[in-house]
């Protein structure tokens, strides 16, 4: 496939152009390079990149060029961000959402819109389904929430080949630290302080990045359009468990960890249920202790791609958000 991929230069979206390139596609990524984006993240592929953002018409016509598919990856994606400074969450969902979907229709193009558990709210028992309500806490899922709906009614208004894919919290190579697992890998490797969040005990259900891509990809080939696909991890844990571990696989010691002020509106269990997209052949592939074992080794062997950020902008970021420097 020609696919263009919007927010490629990012974690899960690097990745799942790694994923594609191998398997045959030729890829166009547009990216803003935010904080997020990275050309490192792709430094060794394939790939035309046009740095633009997705609520620019005229940067997205120049990638389009030569596609016949959209995969939507863009955004912002930090709940502490969206609680801090919430406007480029409504920018960039909302009317970069929008922007994209013209011009797919204008094109008669497939879209995938990549999305998240976040926009059911939490759950304390059992997992959602597709149909499940949409209840979303945070100014980062709400304006994932209204991305969503926005898509959902160019298929149904406009008859639109568009498809969401709402996948469960991600980890592995590639991520920034200011997320749980590579924070707390790199702040045990540093012997820094371990900031936990409340009592610890919120739940998530962790899925390997490229467990996530090809779930992507099975939607993207052989989804329904107008459907919505979820593709949850096979494993779920306490925040708590996820830190004790890493301290087990960096060998760094327990008196690391420090209980900090929980966050405003936290969600306390996601789970999302996957026969949908099982039903079209996908399962995960990768369990939560391998894929931490493995995402522990990448960061240890990979120090020349996050040194730049733990020395740069980072620092300042994590000095708001913990009041107190990394070490
Ligand atoms: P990320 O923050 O690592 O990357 C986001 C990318 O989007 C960056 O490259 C950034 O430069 C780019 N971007 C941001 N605003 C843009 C704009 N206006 N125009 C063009 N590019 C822009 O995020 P991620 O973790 O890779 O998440 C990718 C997608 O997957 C998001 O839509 C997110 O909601 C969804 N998702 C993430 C998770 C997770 O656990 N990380 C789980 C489920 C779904
Ligand atoms: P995060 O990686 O931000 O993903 P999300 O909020 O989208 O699920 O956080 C995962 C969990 O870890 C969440 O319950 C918040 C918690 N957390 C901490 O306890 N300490 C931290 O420093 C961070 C970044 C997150």
């Amino acid at each position: 496939m020609r696919l263009l991929v919007c927010g490629g230069a990012g974690f899960i979206g690097s990745n799942f152009v790694r994923l594609r390139l191998a398997g045959g596609d030729e890829i166009t990524v547009l990216d803003k390079l935010t904080y997020a984006g990275r050309r490192e993240n792709l430094e060794d592929l394939d790939v035309r990149l046009v740095v633009g953002g997705i609520e620019d018409p005229g940067a997205v016509a120049d990638a389009l060029e030569g596609c016949d598919a959209i995969v939507n990856f863009a955004a912002e994606t930090h709940v502490d961000r969206s609680i801090a400074e919430p406007d480029a969450f409504v920018t960039t969902h909302a009317l970069g959402t929008y922007t994209l979907l013209e011009a797919a229709r204008e094109r008669s193009l497939r879209y995938v819109q990549v999305s998240t558990d976040e926009v059911y709210g939490s759950i304390e028992t059992g997992s959602f389904t597709e149909e499940s309500p949409l209840q979303p806490s945070s100014p980062y899922s709400a304006t994932k929430a209204g991305a969503d709906l926005l898509v959902a009614s160019y298929h149904h208004t406009f008859g639109l080949e568009a498809l969401i894919c709402r996948g469960s919290n991600n980890y592995g190579p590639y991520q920034y630290p200011e997320k749980l697992i590579p924070l707390m890998v790199l702040n045990a490797m540093h012997g820094d302080k371990l900031p936990v969040y409340g009592d610890g005990m919120q739940v998530r259900n962790w899925i390997y990045v490229e467990d996530f891509g090809r779930g992507i990809g099975t939607v993207l080939e052989r989804g329904e359009p107008g459907e919505v696909y979820n593709v949850g991890g096979p494993d779920e844990a306490p925040n708590l468990e996820v830190v004790t571990k890493i301290i087990e696989y960096t060998g760094a010691d327990d008196s690391l960890i420090e209980y900090v002020t929980d966050r405003p509106g936290h969600d306390r269990r996601y789970s999302l249920g996957s026969e949908k997209v099982r039903a079209l052949g996908w399962e995960a592939q990768v369990r939560f202790s391998a894929g931490l074992e493995r995402t522990v080794d990448w960061y240890r062997e990979n120090r020349a791609w996050w040194e730049p950020i733990r020395s740069g902008d980072y620092r300042a970021y994590y000095e708001r958000q913990y009041g107190r420097a990394l070490g």
